[in-house]
């Protein structure tokens, strides 16, 4: 008997695509994160850190949860304040989906959406900046603060990856995420380069956002991107990033439900082309393993609604065969992304970010992890 819906979280199963993988390539496994009970893998950070935070006494009974998110995060956060009794505040932006907006306040959650864009075209400061000022004045508040807490990439390292590595471990070549706060691609590539180093970690990104370095723009893929790179995030551990455009991602998550029978999101749908790609590059024993972080419902509006599509300019349309002559033709952004980190150390004083984060950051970059001789980050 399970005796909440938050011990539901996590172990996701691996699909394999039969439809759209060659046999004279190597093997692409979909991590289908959206049998997650939230609908997304942000169920994985957040129950992480909100455990964390009661275990350390940061977060008590009739306390307020405060959190930055553009949708998924946010959600989870909502479902787990459900369950557990807390108040719980999201700060969204313009691009959140009206049906995330209905998800967080089916869940109970009060939603801000915060409006005023950033100095990067963005509003993932402006965002961070209102929650840390709210909780400075909400009394018994916490802040989860995905992007600046580094145990967002623990959570990974200690679930995700590990999950990833019992299901595949001498077979997997290659693992593929998309970033945005930078927990999943941090968490899991610190996994693979301690425990599986030959593995090559890639991280696929918008075209329009700096986390790999470049200019910033606006751009439409939701949960991915950010207008620096993010702590979570070593990038010595990445070998190769792509950066996709709009378009692909949106019409590659279409076609997966159309082909597949598999409903993504549109930075699944990025993450899946260059999934693609890397598979025309190895043999049938090589696996590809590529996270699909939520599901497409959330996108019923945007990404599935040809009206929608038509709007922006893009195709409403693509076969398999054409969605593998994309990912053909796709060059990397960087093959050593290293090179291209654009850290923004001041920005944790500039959005004040809280003691509390800095705290736990502290500790785990001090901590050493006796089993294995190694420090997390
Ligand atoms: C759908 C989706 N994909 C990818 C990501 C990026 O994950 P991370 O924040 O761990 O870098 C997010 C984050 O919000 C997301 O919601």
């Amino acid at each position: 008997m399970i005796t909440s819906i938050l011990e539901t979280i996590g172990n996701t199963p691996l699909i394999t695509i039969p439809n759209t993988n060659k046999a004279n390539e190597g093997q692409v496994l979909f991590k289908y994160e959206r049998f997650n009970p939230g609908g997304s893998i942000k169920d994985r950070p957040a129950i992480y850190i909100i455990n964390e935070a009661e275990r350390r006494g940061l977060l008590k009974p009739g306390g307020t949860i405060i959190e930055s998110s553009s949708g998924n995060f946010g959600i989870s956060l909502a479902m787990i304040g459900a369950a557990k009794g807390y108040r719980v505040i999201i700060l969204v932006d313009p691009k959140t989906t009206s049906t995330n907006l209905a998800l967080l306040k089916c869940f109970g959650a009060e939603v801000i959406v915060v409006t005023e864009q950033d100095d990067c075209g963005s509003y993932h400061k402006t965002r961070i900046s209102l929650a840390n000022k709210l909780a400075q004045e909400i009394a018994n508040s916490y802040r989860p603060d995905q992007c600046f807490n580094l145990l967002n990439s623990e959570a990974h390292f200690n679930s995700t990856a590990r999950e990833i590595m019992e299901m595949c471990s001498n077979t997997l070549a290659v693992f593929i995420t998309a970033v945005s706060t930078g927990g999943q691609l941090g968490g899991i590539s610190k996994y693979l380069k301690t425990f599986a180093p030959d593995v090559q970690v890639i991280g696929v990104d918008a075209v329009g956002s700096a986390i790999f370095g470049g200019h910033t723009d606006s751009y439409l893929i939701p949960g991915v991107g950010l207008g620096w790179t993010p702590v979570n995030l070593n990038m010595a551990n990445i070998d190769r990033a792509y950066k996709i455009t709009d378009e692909q991602a949106f019409l590659t998550a279409r076609a997966f439900a159309r082909h597949e029978g598999i409903l993504m999101g549109p930075s699944s749908g990025a993450c899946a082309l260059v999934a693609l790609k890397l598979a025309q590059e190895l043999t049938p024993d090589k696996r590809v393993v590529c996270m699909i972080s939520d599901g497409g419902e959330r996108y019923i509006q945007t990404l599935f609604n040809d009206e929608w599509m038509e709007q922006q300019g893009f195709a409403t349309a693509a076969d398999i065969e054409t969605i593998r002559t994309m990912a053909g033709q796709l060059q990397p952004w960087s093959t050593c992304p290293a090179d291209s980190a654009n850290y923004r150390s001041d920005l944790i004083d500039g959005l004040e970010v809280p003691d509390s984060t800095l705290q736990i950051n502290s500790e785990i970059l001090n901590r050493v992890d006796y089993h294995q001789g190694i420090r997390f980050l």
